[in-house]
């Protein structure tokens, strides 16, 4: 289990499972196959081959996690009552959050029925969640920080934790916020830091068994945690790769 900490694992996340003990992440952040055959990625996204083993996959997740823990499930809007009555057979579904997502609207997107203007993201934990941790996302205004009344000026005031930042509202990237996208479905890493930071504390471990382009590994990295990373596809595997090396040189954000 050790040397798998920090570390991308070029494989089947089901292979990689077995060598993960029991009660032993603390957090699971992951966006799995939906089975709804989108085909831009290069992966089998075909029903057979999702909703054959999805309840495998659960029940992995649901062994593997510590009592009490997160897991962030990104779902489809196609097909999101299979997934939370699986998800509920394996641990305790909590809510169903919605985040709005940069739109692409290209022909392919139109035929992947992908034009939904929300992001389904099943919170879930193994027994009853443990409590969220405080964050400190409210920049503090500059009017704030030089009024004579603030004792203790700090660039960022705790704000109760809430799954939706209103600074931070899409659960994609856009679409052309890299020179070259890094994978079809890549996730926005300000709001899994956010998750991160939520429902981890600075050091523990954060699980993405089906990382794509490695999203999770970054907010997880940026956040102060240790990250195991699982990628089937090996072209996938090595973008995360140099992902996660290129990161891992540069020094960690305290703050955003
Ligand atoms: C929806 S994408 C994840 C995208 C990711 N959230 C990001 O920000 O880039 C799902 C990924 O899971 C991978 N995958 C599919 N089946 C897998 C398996 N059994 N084990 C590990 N990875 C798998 C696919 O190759 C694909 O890259």
């Amino acid at each position: 289990m050790e040397i798998l900490i920090n570390k991308v694992i070029n494989a089947d996340c089901m292979e990689i499972f077995k060598n993960i003990n029991d009660n032993s992440i603390d957090l699971i952040i992951t966006d799995p196959p939906y089975g709804v055959n989108f085909e831009e990625g290069l992966y089998d996204d075909s029903t057979s081959a999702v909703f054959d083993n999805y309840g495998k996959w659960l029940e992995e997740m649901a062994r593997i996690l510590k009592k009490h823990s997160h897991l962030y499930l990104f779902v489809p809007t196609l097909q999101v009552e299979k997934w939370i009555t699986e998800v509920k057979v394996h641990l305790r579904f909590n809510n169903l959050l919605a985040l709005q997502v940069y739109q692409t609207n290209t022909s392919s997107s139109i035929k992947n029925n992908f034009t939904y203007d929300l992001q389904l993201v099943i919170y879930a934990s193994k027994n009853k969640a443990k409590d969220f941790n405080k964050v400190k996302w409210i920049p503090t205004s500059s009017s704030w920080l030089k009024d004579k009344r603030n004792t203790n000026p700090q660039p960022f005031t705790y704000q109760y934790p809430s799954f939706i930042n209103s600074n931070i509202v899409r659960a994609n990237t856009k679409p052309n916020d890299r020179i070259k996208r890094l994978h079809p479905n890549e996730k926005n890493p300000q709001i899994l830091r956010y998750w991160i930071e939520m429902s981890s504390l600075v050091k523990e471990i954060v699980l993405d068994p089906f990382s794509g382009s490695g999203t999770t590994g970054e907010a997880a990295w940026l956040a102060d945690r240790q990250f195991i990373l699982i990628e089937k596809n090996e072209q996938y595997f090595k973008i995360v790769k140099k992902r996660m090396k290129n990161l891992m040189k540069q020094k960690r954000l305290t703050e955003f």
